[in-house]
């Protein structure tokens, strides 16, 4: 078997999505009834930037699943000034059964991957959001009873990590995805272009547009995310302040009108209310941003325990 990793949402097949969602599903009904980490063996958690809903799923994922979870605080580690990525991969790969790495740039990622020997996850870097991904789909699912033919809209910031893990999972999971952004800020060309090959794949469609409500018209699923990501807080005056770029794009009542009647609203959080969505439609009647920080820990799990069993060529 081949040592499998989760760096970007594009790493698993339709079919893999689709049975780490129904896993997912499973684990949520039975908390406890898979322990593919018993022993305890450890899963290392590492996070060079803020969190709390990661570390806590992941900690608390990690202890259903009869492990121990070692978190480790990367301003201590200091990966790559201290010592070397490859070197740190080395090191954790010997004791860890797996990787679970929030971090910057795509690529340390990458090279965790490369020599850690043990599958690693992307627990958010600048690129990719995908364990969010997860837990959006399986919000989804529950909701909606089934993600294919779905229209999502994301609106907000179209060049972050939410933008384009949305574009790629949704298009594995076969939904017509929808990017509402201001024109300075589109995806990425080459995800867009993945995302576009993806859905011709799987029978559904992307749309980038600077036209908000082009964008929601009739959508299924309405999502947003902080428009100041983390690394970018010195941005931060610009991208909240009067004049924001963003401000067409908030998810408010008005604009969320103009989907469908019955659409539901996604929030990975944390919410900044008043500037990517009002107040009222969060803690409104669509909103369901509270089972999607739940699914988190479901859906983590199910990826953990697929990792797992494909971890075998240590
Ligand atoms: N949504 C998310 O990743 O939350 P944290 O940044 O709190 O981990």
């Amino acid at each position: 078997m081949t040592l499998r990793h989760l760096l970007a949402d594009d790493d698993l097949t339709a079919a893999e999505q689709t049975a780490i969602l129904e896993r997912a599903a499973a684990m949520k009904a039975a908390r406890t009834a898979e322990q593919p980490l018993a022993g305890p063996q450890t899963v290392a958690v590492i996070f060079d930037k803020p969190t709390l809903r990661t570390q806590l799923s992941f900690a608390t994922g990690i202890a259903e699943l009869g492990g121990y979870p070692m978190i480790v605080d990367g301003t201590l580690a200091q990966i790559g000034t201290r010592e070397s990525v490859a070197d740190v991969a080395r090191v954790v790969g010997r004791q860890a059964s797996m990787i679970v790495w929030r971090t910057f740039a795509q690529e340390r990622l990458e090279q965790m991957a490369e020599h850690a020997g043990v599958p690693v996850i992307n627990a958010l870097t600048d690129d990719y959001h995908p364990c969010q991904l997860l837990a959006d789909l399986l919000t989804v699912r529950e909701h909606k009873g089934k993600t294919a033919g779905l229209t999502l809209t994301y609106l907000g910031d179209g060049a972050n990590n939410m933008a384009h893990s949305y574009l790629l999972a949704c298009a594995i999971a076969g939904m017509h995805v929808r990017i509402g952004t201001p024109a300075d800020h589109w995806p990425r060309a080459a995800v867009v272009a993945r995302a576009e090959a993806l859905a011709a794949e799987h029978g559904g469609s992307v749309q980038v547009t600077d036209d908000p409500i082009a964008a929601v018209s009739g959508a299924d699923v309405v999502a947003t995310d902080t428009w100041v990501s983390m690394g970018m807080e010195a941005e931060a005056d610009g991208r909240h302040g009067e004049g924001s770029p963003f401000a067409p794009f908030s998810v408010t009542g008005d604009l969320l009108r103009h989907a469908a009647a019955d659409a539901i609203v996604l929030h990975c959080l944390p919410a900044y209310r008043g500037y990517e969505i009002a107040a009222d439609v969060i803690d409104g009647p669509q909103s369901v941003v509270w089972d999607e920080a739940e699914n988190r820990l479901h859906a983590q799990k199910a990826l953990m325990a697929f990792l797992l069993e494909h971890a075998d060529d240590r």
